[in-house]
């Protein structure tokens, strides 16, 4: 089969070499769109800045690049405290989590991402530091071993995740707000991609800026990776000035979907279309067959798929609506439907 190439899912080292120099929002006022989950946190920030005290733990999910991380860092700047950033897997045993715990000030946010791959018995610790702010450590060995615990300042312990499902229950319980961040509308991310083009010294039409949003997958990562591409563009060919014309010649140059779909995307949809008309078909199958793991596929490719209206879930199985498949046929496989 013939894809497309259009723009790739980010890697770690684009995600380091796109955030390490962009433009980051140190506040609520510089994070654009998502206006009620902002609305929300800013009241419970302000709310607990009043009172002196840490804000409550607050459990943010949503898929990769919406966020979360500038969220966790605006909340600590807004409540001017510190925060400690490590990711689940990089706390491998309780030791570990212990000192970082002991060692926070108070109010001090705490940011675990990927806080669903903590490891079971690191978990645990985290239950009593969350509700009591203490720790219980076995102190010696053998017969003289004897548990200790150990008071903790108040912290804001702030968890991401982009895969809900998997965080346990006593663990999500003890979040007492959780948000969920969702994909930004085109409207939103064209702003976003206008502030971050003052930073990049580009100048970019507005209307520009919203034909880059459409091609983002409602994701600000994705959009800033776009329009650094097109700022070596318009540097090169229009000195510096991203006008209509110049963003589109642009996008099409870098093999970039119209909808942002990725050759991933294109293909999941292929398969179901040519091998199950449409399907329903299978999760683990439809994984198989396209050559990626199945929670990628649920966590990554399908939330963006079934935002478009291109893939539902139903009790069968996957499948692209039945009003949707002439239009992705056509699109895809070049073959009209009656
Ligand atoms: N609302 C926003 N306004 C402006 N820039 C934003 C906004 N949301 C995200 N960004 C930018 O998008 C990039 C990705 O954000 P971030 O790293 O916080 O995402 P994430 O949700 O933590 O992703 P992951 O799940 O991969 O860890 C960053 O460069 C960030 O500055
Ligand atoms: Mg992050």
């Amino acid at each position: 089969m013939d894809f497309e190439k259009p723009i790739e899912m980010l890697n770690l080292a684009d995600k380091a070499e796109i955030e390490g120099q962009d433009f980051q929002p140190k506040k609520f006022n510089d994070y654009l769109g998502q206006q009620e989950l902002k609305d929300k946190l800013m009241l419970y920030t302000k709310a607990a800045a009043l009172r002196n005290e840490a804000l409550d733990h607050v459990l943010l999910f949503g898929p990769p690049g919406l966020g979360k991380t500038t969220l966790a860092q605006i909340i600590a700047n807004e409540m001017n405290v510190g925060i400690k950033i490590c990711t689940g897997p990089m706390l491998e045993r309780t030791g570990d989590l212990v000192a970082i715990l002991s060692s926070l000030e108070p109010k001090e946010v705490l940011f675990i991402d990927e806080i669903h791959r903590l490891a079971t018995n690191v978990e645990e610790v985290l239950y009593s530091a969350m509700e009591q702010f203490k720790v219980d450590v076995i102190i010696g060995q053998g017969v003289g071993a004897k548990s200790v615990s150990l008071p903790l300042n108040p912290f804001t312990l702030i968890g991401a995740t982009t895969k809900t499902g998997l965080i346990s229950a006593p663990l999500r319980t003890r979040f007492s707000i959780t948000e969920r961040l969702d994909f930004y509308t085109s409207k939103d991310l064209a702003q976003i991609i206008y502030q971050s083009s003052k930073h990049l010294n580009i100048n970019l039409a507005e209307s520009a800026a919203l034909m880059i949003s459409k091609a983002s997958r409602g994701t600000p990562r994705i959009a800033k990776k776009i329009l650094r591409r097109i700022r070596d563009f318009a540097q090169i060919n229009n000195n510096n000035i991203a006008d209509d014309n110049l963003v589109a010649q642009a996008l099409h140059f870098l093999n970039i979907d119209q909808e942002g779909l990725t050759s991933v995307d294109i293909m999941i949809l292929k398969t179901m279309i040519t091998s199950f008309d449409g399907g329903p078909v299978g999760l683990e199958t439809l994984a198989a067959m396209v050559g990626e793991d199945a929670e990628t596929i649920e966590n990554v490719y399908e939330p963006y798929l079934m935002r478009q209206g291109y893939i539902e879930k139903t009790a069968r199985g996957r499948q692209i609506p039945y009003k949707t498949l002439p239009y992705l046929k056509n699109r895809f496989i070049g073959q009209k439907t009656i």
